[in-house]
């Protein structure tokens, strides 16, 4: 946190162009490149009959994915549809085995970085609820259909498919389509990039928006695009939505863009001295769940999986045994918090910041009682 404390005295109180220099410094925040190579790793040969025929099937499909990245750089249907013999959602389609569900884990081939932030997170967590005891109120006092419409399209359902006769290896009407947040996969994955990502264009840009997050932050339990809409940041990103660069390559806020955050920017976006993160959770210092809220240290683990421990309770060390693996990272409230004050840090000086902190403890959009932004 030394050099963050630093970069943000300096970079604050002088000229932006002093903020660039030192950015460059420490190191620009570097788009990640997916793993493999074009020509080598993907652009299967074989899928090119694919788009062929579904460009007169589909070509509304066909359009969304030639004009994507994957598209414009030869990561074609096969790439992500292949299935291998013996997958429960295999089946055999124009002389290729492919699925229809393409899961977090088949994304992971290319963007591990993505995967691995995501799977710790409480995103891919989501789906966890069909067990718990909410859910089986839902079931009894809606029924399943309440549950799939009311449950299933924000936190994500389980998966099935048809496991025989014709139509073997498709999924089950009824369990999808599905794009839950935390969606339950064949192959043991969690979640669904698709949640946030529109297929199949697969866009940052289309992710930033305020609005991709909305359709599930929504409404009395979790108001949080209704605070963000009514807020100053929520009318300012309307009203100068041309000046958000939205589609620009890092996206650092205060450097690419200043008009206004979105919901990506404070949670997810990199800002000047802050990478970003698919894990949605690790600027989150506080729980508002409970009736009195706490506030929460992270504990990531060897094997991927990560916990909250509340404030008061004992935090394991990194190098601890804990719940079946090896602590490799504690982030206190606090680490979680600065995280998230550098961000803010791109467009505003301390006393808006800690001011904000402290009047409204939980969250910027999060808090019905948030008089800020
Ligand atoms: C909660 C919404 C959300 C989910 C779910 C999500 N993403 Fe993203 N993704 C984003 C946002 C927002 C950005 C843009 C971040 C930024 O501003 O640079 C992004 C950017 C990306 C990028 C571009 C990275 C770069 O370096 O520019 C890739 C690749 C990506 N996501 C892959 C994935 C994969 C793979 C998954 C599933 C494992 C996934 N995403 C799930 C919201 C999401
Ligand atoms: C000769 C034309 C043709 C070729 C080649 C072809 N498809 Fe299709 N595909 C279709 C048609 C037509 C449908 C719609 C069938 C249906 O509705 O059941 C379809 C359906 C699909 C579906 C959805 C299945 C469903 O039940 O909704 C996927 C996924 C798919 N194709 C992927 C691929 C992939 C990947 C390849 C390359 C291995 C491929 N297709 C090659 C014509 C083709
Ligand atoms: C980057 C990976 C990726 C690529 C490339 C890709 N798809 Fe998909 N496709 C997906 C994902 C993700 C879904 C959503 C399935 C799910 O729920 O998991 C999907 C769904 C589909 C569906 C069923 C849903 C619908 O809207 O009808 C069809 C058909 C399909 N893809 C065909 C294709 C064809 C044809 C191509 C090549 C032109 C292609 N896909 C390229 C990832 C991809
Ligand atoms: C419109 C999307 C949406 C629907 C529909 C929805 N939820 Fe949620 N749910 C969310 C979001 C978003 C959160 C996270 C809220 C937060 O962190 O402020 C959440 C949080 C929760 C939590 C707390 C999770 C935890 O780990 O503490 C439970 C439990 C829950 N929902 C159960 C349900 C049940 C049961 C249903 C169906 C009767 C349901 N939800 C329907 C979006 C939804
Ligand atoms: C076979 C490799 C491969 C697979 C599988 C793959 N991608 Fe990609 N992805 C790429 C490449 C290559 C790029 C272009 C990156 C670049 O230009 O640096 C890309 C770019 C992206 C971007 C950035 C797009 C933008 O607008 O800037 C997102 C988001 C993304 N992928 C999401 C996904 C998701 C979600 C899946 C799974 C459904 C997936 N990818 C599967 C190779 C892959
Ligand atoms: C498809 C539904 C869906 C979408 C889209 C979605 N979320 Fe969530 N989000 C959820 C649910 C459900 C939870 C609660 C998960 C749990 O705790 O079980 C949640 C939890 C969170 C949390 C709390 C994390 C924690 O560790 O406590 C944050 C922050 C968050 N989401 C931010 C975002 C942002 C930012 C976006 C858009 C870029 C987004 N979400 C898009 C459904 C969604
Ligand atoms: C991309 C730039 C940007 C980022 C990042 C950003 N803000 Fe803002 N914020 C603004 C703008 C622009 C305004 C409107 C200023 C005004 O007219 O009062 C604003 C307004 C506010 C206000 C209301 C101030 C007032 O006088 O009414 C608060 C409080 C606030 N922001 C807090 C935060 C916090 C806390 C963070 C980080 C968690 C943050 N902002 C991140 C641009 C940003
Ligand atoms: C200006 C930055 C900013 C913007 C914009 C913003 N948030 Fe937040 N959000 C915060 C802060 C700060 C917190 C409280 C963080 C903490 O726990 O320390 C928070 C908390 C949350 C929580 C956790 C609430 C809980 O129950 O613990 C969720 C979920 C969330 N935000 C989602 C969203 C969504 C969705 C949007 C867009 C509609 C959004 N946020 C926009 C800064 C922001």
């Amino acid at each position: 946190m030394n050099t963050s404390r630093q970069v943000r005295k300096v970079a604050w109180l002088s000229s932006s162009l002093a903020a660039l220099a030192l950015m460059v410094a420490n190191g620009p925040v570097q788009a990640d490149r997916p793993e493999g190579k074009a020509g080598v790793d993907w652009g299967n040969p074989a899928g090119q009959e694919c788009v062929d025929c579904h460009m007169t099937e589909n070509p509304g499909l066909y359009w969304e994915w030639n004009h994507s990245q994957h598209g414009q750089n030869g990561v074609n249907c096969l790439d992500c549809h292949e299935a291998k013999e013996g997958e429960i959602d295999a089946f055999t389609h124009e002389g290729a085995l492919i699925s229809i569900v393409v899961t977090p884990k088949d994304c992971s081939k290319c963007h591990t970085t993505e995967f691995e932030e995501m799977d710790g997170s409480h995103h891919s967590k989501a789906g966890d609820i069909l067990a718990s005891l909410d859910n089986l109120m839902g079931e009894v006092v809606g029924g399943p259909a309440a549950v799939n419409a009311g449950c299933r399209q924000c936190h994500g359902g389980t998966l099935e498919f048809i496991t025989e006769g014709k139509d073997k290896g498709r999924p089950l009407p009824g369990s999808w389509p599905n794009t839950g947040i935390g969606r339950l996969n064949p192959d043991g994955s969690k979640g669904s990039c698709t949640a946030c990502h529109g297929r199949h264009r697969f866009s940052r840009e289309q992710a930033r928006t305020p609005d991709t997050c909305g359709k599930c932050h929504v409404g009395p339990d979790h108001p949080q695009i209704e605070v963000y809409n009514e807020s100053k940041h929520g009318i300012i990103y309307r009203a100068k939505i041309d000046e958000m660069n939205l589609d620009s390559d890092k996206w650092i806020a205060g450097v690419d863009y200043s008009a206004a955050p979105t919901c990506a920017t404070c949670h997810m976006s990199a800002g000047v001295n802050q990478p970003k993160t698919h894990n949605v959770g690790e600027r989150i210092s506080w729980t508002l769940r409970p009736p009195i809220s706490t506030k929460m240290n992270l504990v990531k683990l060897e094997n991927g999986n990560e916990f909250d421990v509340p404030e008061g309770k004992e935090i394991p060390k990194v190098g601890d045994e804990a719940k079946g693996s090896k602590v490799v990272e504690v982030l206190t409230w606090k680490d979680r918090r600065a995280k998230m004050e550098s961000i803010c840090f791109g467009c505003h000086a301390t006393s808006v910041i800690e001011g904000h902190y402290k009047q409204s403890p939980g969250s910027i959009s999060g808090s019905a009682t948030s008089g800020g932004a």
